[in-house]
C-alpha cells in the first residue's frame, strides 16, 4: 500500500471512530433530512442551521459502513461556517472526484481521502450519502 493510501485510510478510520458534529439538532431552527441507501439499509440524518446564507451549525448521525459515516463526518467539518453556495460547490466537486472528472484537490481538503472509492462503483453511494442529504437540506432552505 502506498504512503498516500495509508494516510487516506487513517483519515477515514479516524472520522469513523471519532465522528465530528455527531448528534441531533438542539432547537427547532434546523432543517433535517433523512437519507438512506436502499441497497444496504444504511441511513444518515443531516441537520443544518442556516442564517443569512451561512451554515452556522450542522449535526449528523446515522448508521452505515465506515465509508458512509466517515464521509458524513468529514463533510460536516468542511461545510460548517461556509455559505450554502460554497457547500453546494464542494458537494459537486466531491461527486466529480468519484466520477473521475477533473477536480480541484485543494478545495476537497480531507474529502480527498475518498478518491479511491471511484474504483468501486458499489461504494460510491456510501461516500455520497451524507453529501446528498446536505444538498437536499440546502434545497429545503432555499
Ligand atoms: Fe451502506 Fe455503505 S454499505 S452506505
Amino acid at each position: 500500500m502506498t504512503q498516500l493510501k495509508t494516510l487516506y485510510r487513517q483519515i477515514i478510520l479516524d472520522h469513523y471512530k471519532k465522528p465530528r458534529n455527531l448528534g441531533k439538532p438542539t432547537d427547532s431552527s434546523y432543517t433535517i433530512i433523512h437519507q438512506n441507501n436502499p441497497s444496504c439499509g444504511d441511513d444518515i440524518t443531516i441537520s443544518i442551521k442556516v442564517k443569512h446564507g451561512i451554515i452556522e451549525d450542522i449535526k449528523q448521525e446515522g448508521s452505515g459502513c465506515s465509508i458512509c459515516c466517515a464521509s458524513a463526518s468529514i463533510m460536516s467539518e468542511m461545510v460548517k461556517g461556509k455559505t450554502t453556495e460554497a457547500a453546494k460547490d464542494l458537494s459537486l466537486e466531491f461527486s466529480k472526484m468519484l466520477l473521475n472528472q477533473t477536480i480541484n484537490t485543494e478545495k476537497l481538503d480531507e474529502a480527498i481521502a475518498f478518491e479511491g472509492v471511484k474504483d468501486f462503483p458499489a461504494r460510491i453511494k456510501c461516500a455520497t450519502l451524507g453529501w446528498k442529504a446536505l444538498e437536499s437540506a440546502i434545497k429545503e432552505e432555499d
